[in-house]
């Protein structure tokens, strides 16, 4: 083992975190930490690096077991020493070793001691074997390969953009080589070619790695471990995210299962209890049965607890037709340039993603447009517009000395305190929490703030730059879900897929320092590209004729097709014909399965309560003959359950394939 948590239980006060937990990390396991916002995944990564110390148990730790760690608010570090400087950070050992050959190399000019020149000579040498003199070549290797230039390596390192500060750290923490790498939310910051190439690197890191994430595409493709958060214990899944989704409910369900058996047993117990402890000769059994009652271990409801919050979007005016017109604007910093002559227009309704890299400008072009940054060219309000910004550093610039409350206070809105509270209780801050103060607020809480804050505006144009980091990911869908039905308009910033196919209806693209606009769903988007593609390689085999032909039917096909089978082009109609027939027919079934249910359900009161009706228990025959249809009509009933939930499952996939 090379680091793991014995027995331990953490607590914040009275709030308990984790209870009585053991887990240890071994050589070359890849884990992934989850859980829902603010159960304290970050606080049992804090717990293992020692910064907090355990109420109960302990940390244990190999002797000579190294540890690197990523923290989830980088952004809060910052420094005017340049990068290189930043990631030589992870030679301390040969840092200290400088200073004191420094020193004493002074010491030594002044006299002449054996045991100092001794001292020297070993230090140098020490110096040599930790490599301590490639140390800076070794840096800029690391940097250069993260797509830094040479003259970056000199910067300031709080010059740079989130996703960009994140690889300085990551090169700081690739040069310690530790044994153990604890990453909380490394995708956070990082465009989809940076994620690409961390997954590239941690599948040849030789280590441990722990990851915190709420990306299920990059948990699936990164760990072989799943150790979850819940309810205050660890729930260890050995396989990959996938694998815990299909294993949770299976465990969920058989929990339920034993859980409703249970029920159904002591129900029984009670009724018979009932029904005979006041006759004197069954009174002793059914004290006994009252009593063994008592000792059983209770199952709990395995029903699946969620963080709902209640994300409502409100508008307070409607605006114009257009909401905002950039015409011919142009931005550099210093010799970076960003955008060159581009115009656009943004009209009511939109509902628009910005998608590209890290470094294209995307966060710059959202404050030019919320007017937080400097450009040239013109920039024209809508009538009647009221836009709230949600910024990328928005969490970093919520005041953390400030309790919730009083953040909330302070945007200036005109409700009162009660109202507040009342908004704050939606977004799962009951009580006394509103008077938590924002510093000890886990990473999906800030952004529950900031995103109250946004709401209380009741703008009707929103700029949102990456609004899903930290999130959970039921929370993603929930925050999607209220996009959707927002009456306003907005222009949002987001490397999350799902995010971006659920909610935008425009796709903005920084291509050649212009802003290109593709009218559509992310989805439509992706498809437009694939063909353009397609389109620019077949161009190139004009010459072969045939296939020209041929290409020239695919489309006349796709032209005729294209209107009916909407989501899939390729799908032929009578297929489709094919499948609503289907469907149809199961969904008549389905319905009958359903009566079948009810009707079951029914018989099945009615013969309980005949066999609660102590005149049953007279006649010997008539006990038995309804004991007979009771087991019957349960063993129907669960024919009519399979039933019900194979036909809802080829419903389901159907309408999918539909
Ligand atoms: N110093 C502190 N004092 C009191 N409560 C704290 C402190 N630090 C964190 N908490 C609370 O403990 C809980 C766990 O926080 P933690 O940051 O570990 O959550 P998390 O699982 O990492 O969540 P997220 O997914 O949002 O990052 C939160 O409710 C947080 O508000
Ligand atoms: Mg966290």
């Amino acid at each position: 083992m090379l680091i793991g948590l014995q027995n331990l239980t953490f607590e914040f006060g009275s709030r308990l975190i984790v209870e009585d937990a053991t887990w240890h990390i071994n050589p070359g396991e890849r884990i992934g930490l989850i859980g829902y916002n603010g159960t304290g995944k970050s606080t049992l990564l804090k717990v293992l690096v020692g910064e907090y110390l355990p109420a109960k148990g302990s940390v244990e730790k190999g002797r000579d077991t190294t540890i690197g760690y990523l923290h989830q608010d980088l952004l809060s570090f910052d420094t005017n020493d340049s990068i290189l400087e930043v990631a030589m950070g992870a030679f301390e050992k040969v840092k200290q070793l400088e200073k004191e050959i420094e020193l004493l190399g002074m010491e030594l000019e002044e006299t002449s001691d054996e045991k100092l020149l001794h001292d020297y000579s070993d230090k140098l040498h020490e110096l040599e074997m930790l490599g301590g003199y490639t140390i800076h070549h070794r840096t800029e290797e690391v940097l250069q390969g993260l797509g830094f230039a040479n003259e970056d390596l000199t910067r300031p390192y709080k010059e740079f953009s989130g996703g960009w500060r994140m690889r300085v750290l990551l090169a700081k923490m690739i040069l310690q080589q530790p044994d153990v790498l604890l990453m909380d939310e490394p995708t956070n910051h990082l465009d989809l070619p940076s994620i690409e190439w961390l997954e590239k690197y941690l599948r040849h890191y030789q280590g441990s790695v722990v990851i915190v994430s709420h990306d299920k595409f990059f948990l699936n493709r990164m760990v072989n471990k799943i150790v979850e958060l819940y309810q205050q214990q660890l729930h260890i899944y050995i396989g990959d995210y996938e694998y815990y989704e299909r294993e949770k409910e299976v465990r969920v369900e058989l929990q339920q299962k034993a859980y409703e058996n249970q029920q159904d047993y002591i129900r029984q117990q009670e009724k018979f209890v009932e029904r005979f402890k006041a006759k004197a000769s069954k009174a002793a059994a059914a004290q006994s049965v009252m009593k063994r009652l008592d000792k059983i271990e209770r199952i709990e409801n395995a029903e699946i607890e969620r963080p709902n919050i209640k994300i409502n979007f409100q508008v307070d005016k409607q605006p114009g037709r257009i909401i905002c017109e950039l015409k011919h604007i142009s931005k550099s910093f210093g010799n970076i340039e960003i955008l060159r002559n581009t115009s656009i227009e943004i009209d009511r309704g939109d509902k628009i993603a910005l998608i590209g890299a890290n470094g294209k400008g995307k966060s710059t072009l959202l404050r030019i447009v919320a007017g937080t940054e400097k450009y040239e060219g013109l920039r024209n309000w809508g009538h009647n517009v009221e836009e709230s910004f949600y910024a990328q550093h928005q969490l970093e610039a919520l005041n953390v000395n400030n309790t919730i409350l009083d953040e909330m206070k302070e945007c200036g809105s005109k409700k009162t305190e009660l109202e507040l509270r009342s908004l704050m209780g939606c977004f799962l801050f009951s009580g006394d929490d509103t008077d938590k103060r924002i510093k000890v607020l886990s990473g999906g809480e800030k952004a529950r703030v900031a995103l109250a804050k946004v709401i209380v505006s009741k703008s009707n144009f929103l700029l949102l730059d990456e609004p899903t980091n930290h999130l959970d990911m039921h929370s993603v869908e929930l925050l999607a879900d209220a996009l959707n039905k927002y009456e306003g308009s907005f222009l949002l910033v987001s490397h999350d897929r799902f995010f971006i196919s659920k909610t935008a209806n425009k796709i903005w693209e920084i291509v050649d320092h212009e802003i290109k606009e593709f009218k559509g769903t992310y989805l439509e988007w992706v498809e437009w590209k694939e063909r353009m593609a397609k389109h620019q390689s077949s161009k190139k085999k004009e010459q072969d004729n045939l296939a020209k032909a041929q290409e020239q039917v695919n489309k006349a096909q796709e032209l005729v097709a294209a209107p009916v089978t909407k989501n899939n082009p390729n799908a032929p109609i009578n297929i489709e014909r094919e499948h609503k027939k289907e469907l149809q027919k199961l969904q008549r079934q389905f319905q009958k399965v359903e009566e079948d249910i009810a009707r079951f359900n029914l018989q099945k009161t009615q013969i309980e309560s005949d066999l609660s009706n102590p005149d049953s228990y007279k006649e010997a025959n008539k006990f038995s003959q309804l004991e007979k249809s009771y087991s019957a009509v349960q063993e129907q009933l669960k024919t009519a359950n399979a039933q019900y939930e194979q036909l809802f499952e080829k419903i389901m996939e159907l309408e999918n394939n539909l």
